[in-house]
């Protein structure tokens, strides 16, 4: 069990580069089971939920090498339908490979996946979408059984905004036959970063002005090299942490574009962060009368916990509301050990900003509730021992690094605390 160690109050300062995006290289990486290979995929982060899917890449007999930044993927010797396993069941984008397996080989098997406990987080639109394209689905004990001798293009409306749902119908509707229209298909960058993958090695997708996809089934698909954009959500993680003591930084290769809400809300509280990655924060900031979560491009539910965390210390009062998953506030509690004043009604957190948070003992509940913990103890008076260390390496490669290069007394120490 590792945990971190963190003193707080410390002004950051330094420069620091944002690791490639998790949540486009997931489906990236599923996508290289469709096609010739091997594609070499660069700026790959080394996080756990990378490694876990390399894992199960191996698994289904497909090569894989990882030389510093860069993945390269073989799936020339594909021969397993399984993706059944403790990674499979412990990651959500597993489900991923459902619609490239059913694509490729005519029939998946995957488990219920698993991912950070937020929510109910079904997957019956993902199902709904490969039924539409003339899969068989059966479930047994847990286990999704997808067969389909031929996928056939069709039109396909999805009765909610899903990212996977929509990259899991990409995928399995570049290898139906025929034309597949995606409508109310999300329009995440992850989703575009996973479209313009596979246009570049010959798949032929394009948005229409009302957000449908078109997707042109069985183009042949070559083998290409393909750089991962920065990852959004950790810069986004990382102007948080900046919000809760303070300080100039510079994140180089800040993806501004792809951030225009979540910086508006940061300017709103009184930072200062230019395009050119250039960012300053002098405290107290400003509170948030009302926020809530949106599909992109509305405030990213990803970066909901780090935001909760600069709006403990920010003046007056503050209210963010979760619109996207139905379990995704437990951060919540942590913080309150910390000092903050919370409160959860239904959905929302309303959070009084006059609180000065101390260091204590806390616990990561998952991936985002842990880097929302990192940013609080970073403003806390004192220090702080995080616990659950594995759920933050799952999304940041490594937190501790690139806080350091900041400035931050933070450090990883392995073994058992009482925590
Ligand atoms: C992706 O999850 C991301 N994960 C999540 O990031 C992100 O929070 C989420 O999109 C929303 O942006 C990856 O890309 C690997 P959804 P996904 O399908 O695809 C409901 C992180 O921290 N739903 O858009 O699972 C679902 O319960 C992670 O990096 C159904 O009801 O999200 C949720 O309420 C966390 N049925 C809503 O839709 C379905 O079949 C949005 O989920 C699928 C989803």
């Amino acid at each position: 069990m590792s945990y971190l160690k963190i003193v707080g109050k410390r002004p950051l300062a330094g420069e620091i580069t944002v690791q490639g995006s998790k949540n486009a290289a997931l489906p990236i990486l599923a996508a290289c089971l469709i096609g010739e290979g091997p594609c070499v995929i660069d700026n790959c982060p080394r996080i756990r939920d990378v490694e876990d899917t390399l894992f199960i890449l191996n698994r289904l007999g497909v090569g894989t090498k990882r030389s510093k930044a860069a993945v390269s993927v073989d799936a020339s010797e594909l021969r397993n339908v399984s993706v059944c396993g403790l990674q499979a069941e412990r990651i959500r984008s597993s489900v991923l490979f459902s619609g490239a397996l059913l694509g490729r080989m005519g029939e998946a098997v995957f488990p219920l996946p698993g991912g950070c406990a937020i929510g109910s987080r079904p997957i019956d639109l993902h199902l709904e979408v490969m039924r539409a394209l003339g899969a068989h689905i059966s479930i047994e004990e847990g286990i999704i059984h997808a067969n389909a001798k031929t996928l056939r293009g069709c039109r396909i409306r999805l009765r909610a905004l899903s990212v996977g749902a929509t990259e899991n119908g990409i995928l399995a509707a570049v290898c139906a036959d025929g034309e597949t229209v995606i409508e109310n298909a999300a329009r995440e960058p992850e989703v575009e970063e996973l479209c313009r993958f596979l246009v570049l090695r010959g798949a032929k997708i394009f948005r229409s002005p009302d957000g449908a996809l078109h997707i042109e089934g069985k183009q042949p698909l070559s083998p290409v090299r393909f750089s991962l954009q920065p990852d959004r959500i950790v810069a986004g993680t990382y102007l948080c942490a900046v919000a809760c003591c303070g300080g100039r930084i510079r994140i180089c290769n800040l993806p501004f574009q792809e951030m225009e809400t979540p910086i508006g809300i940061l300017r709103k509280m009184g930072m200062d962060v230019d395009q050119d990655g250039s960012v300053r924060a002098e405290l107290p900031l400003k509170g948030i009368a009302h926020l809530a979560t949106a599909p992109y491009p509305g405030f990213p539910t990803d970066l909901q916990p780090p935001l909760m965390a600069a709006l403990c210390t920010a003046d007056g009062q503050s209210r963010i509301c979760e619109t996207v998953f139905d379990n995704r506030l437990t951060i919540a509690r942590q913080l309150r050990k910390m000092g903050a004043h919370i409160e959860i009604r239904e959905n929302c957190a309303a959070i009084d900003g006059t609180a000065c948070l101390h260091g204590g003992t806390v616990s990561a509940p998952d991936l985002r509730g842990g880097a929302a913990l990192v940013c609080a103890a970073l403003g806390a008076k004192g220090e702080t021992v995080l616990g659950g260390y594995e759920y933050i390496a799952r999304g940041y490669e490594n937190i501790c690094r690139d806080l350091k290069k900041l400035g931050a007394d933070i450090h990883l120490t392995e073994g058992i605390t009482d925590l």
